[in-house]
This record gives C-alpha cells, structure tokens and sequence, in this order.
C-alpha cells in the first residue's frame, strides 16, 4: 500500500507516538488527518507540518464526536482528492488501580469504563466509522488494496503487571480483534494489523517515576533503554507499505517480558 498522496486518519496524533506517526506519513507523503483531546497539541502539530494536515479535537469515547471529525475528513478529502490510505488508533490512557485495594476496596467501575470506552471502544468505533470510506476506494496496485487499520496494543496485552487489570484487558482486547478484523477486512483488500510495544518514551511514560521507569528499563534484555516514537513510526510505515502483515500482532518491545510488579 502506498503511503504518499493518501490520506491517514491518526487518532492520539498530537502526542507521542500517534504524533511520530503522523510526522513520519507525513515526511513521506502522505495526507494526515489527526483526531485528539489535545486541541492545543493537536493545532501547533498542523501548523507545523502544513496543509497535508488537518486536525479535529475529539474525544474518541465520544461516538458524535469522531462522526464530525470522519465527516470533516471526508470533505477534505473531496477536496484534496487523495483517498483514505489507512487508520491508526493510538489514542489511549492508563489509570492503573488494583482490582481490590488495601482497604478492601473494589476497583472503581467509573476508572474501569474510563479506560475500555478510550482504549477499546474509542478504538472499534473509529475503525468502525471510517471503514464504509474505505470499502469504497479504487483497489491499488498488483494485490488491490484498499487500505490498513492499524492498532495500538502493549506488552500489558501479554504480561499485564500488578495494578493494571483495566489497561491490559484493553489492550488484551485489541490484540484479540485485530485477526476477526482482518478476517471480516480481507474481502475488500484492507489489512488490520496491531503493534504492541513496551516501554516508549512519550508523554504518557514521561508521567512515570524515574524508579518505575528504570524498573521497567531493567526488564528490557536490549537495547536496555525505552524506545523512542519514531522507531515505533518506522514499525507503522512498514506495516502500511508490506502488504504480507496482515491479522498479527507486532511486539516492539527489546524481548521484555514485564515482571509481576516494579
Ligand atoms: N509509550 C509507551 O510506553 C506505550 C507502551 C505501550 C502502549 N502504548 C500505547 O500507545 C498509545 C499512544 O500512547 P503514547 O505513549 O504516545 O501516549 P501520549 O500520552 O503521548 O499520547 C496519547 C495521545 O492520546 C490522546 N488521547 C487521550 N485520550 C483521548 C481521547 N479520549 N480521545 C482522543 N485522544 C485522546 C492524548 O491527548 C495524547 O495526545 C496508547 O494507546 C498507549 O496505551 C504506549
């Protein structure tokens, strides 16, 4: 799949690794439509990069919400002429909290909707809007694809720590959909691929104690450092442009395997 003079829909697209991804598309031709929370963020990244690039603050637990924005692109796009190339959901949040705490406490169900309805919901409904956009395009090149819907996963998908029953099962459900979701894409030649990575140096490990972070540092075998976006962008191009990734999870992640706790 071609990534120049096609329009890419990032969610999470003003920060961190959403944003090394719309830089990245962006540096290599492409259209980027970023949907975030972050209207500040999201405003200085497209004065940035120019006019390849459109941003709608949206809070993608917000189904209306992400309409208006999938609507906004389409009329960009009729302007522009320049299809949907694909979707990368990256909007996500971590609200740690142990399922029972020391006071015998349940976890808040409030903290737990908080994160399924961004991490999981936000993520289906996206996809789910954008698709009928994308079934319709001019199928491209030798294999006539149509597009890729790329998803953000974590090594919590796997080896969840103490304290993060909520993120995991998240991103535990991402990384189960993403091969129904090729499966129900193939017919029309869209690929849906996730990519699970570890510790990523970002706004949202930027929040983290330089203790959990050098704990979570010690987990890597190597490098032993935090990876850095625009490794993880690199990943997100080549997954846009090898028509073979399709209905897999890709673990970027320095063969950590996170320990129970820190
Ligand atoms: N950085 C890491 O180490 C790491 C590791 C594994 C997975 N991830 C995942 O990668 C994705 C990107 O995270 P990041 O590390 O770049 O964090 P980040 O905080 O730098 O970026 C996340 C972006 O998502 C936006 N966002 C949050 N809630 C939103 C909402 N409801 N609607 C729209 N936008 C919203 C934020 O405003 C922010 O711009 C997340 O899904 C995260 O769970 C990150």
């Amino acid at each position: 799949m071609k990534i120049a003079d096609r329009t890419f829909i990032i969610s999470g697209g003003a920060s961190g690794l959403g944003l090394a991804t719309a830089r990245d598309l962006h540096a290599h031709g492409a259209y980027v439509s970023l949907l975030d929370l972050n209207g500040d963020a999201g405003a200085e990244t497209v004065s940035t990069l120019g006019s390849r690039a459109k941003f709608f603050e949206v809070d993608v637990s917000d189904t209306d919400a992400i309409a208006k924005a999938i609507e906004g692109t389409v009329a960009w796009i009729k302007e522009t002429g320049k299809e949907i190339g694909g979707v990368v959901a990256g909007a996500g949040v971590g609200l740690p909290g142990m399922i029972i705490d020391k006071k015998n406490e349940p976890l808040a169900l409030s903290s737990i909707d908080f994160v399924l309805n961004i991490n999981l919901r936000g993520t289906l409904d996206l996809i789910r809007q954008a698709l009928p956009y994308m079934t319709t395009n001019k199928p491209d090149g030798p294999d006539g694809e149509r597009g890729v819907i790329i998803m953000i996963a974590s090594s919590a998908a796997f080896d969840g720590q103490m304290g993060q029953v909520a993120y995991a099962a998240s991103k535990g459900a991402v990384a189960a959909l993403t091969l129904p979701l090729a499966r129900d894409l193939s017919r029309f030649g869209i690929r849906a691929i996730t990519i699970a990575p570890s510790l990523f140096d970002s706004n949202m490990t930027k929040m983290m104690s330089a203790k959990v972070k050098q704990s979570l540092t010690n987990a890597m075998e190597f490098p032993k450092r935090a990876g850095q976006p625009e490794e993880f962008a690199r990943v997100v191009r080549d997954s846009v442009e090898n028509s073979m990734l399709n209905g897999t999870v890709i673990r970027l992640d320095g063969a950590m395997r996170m320990p129970a706790r820190l």
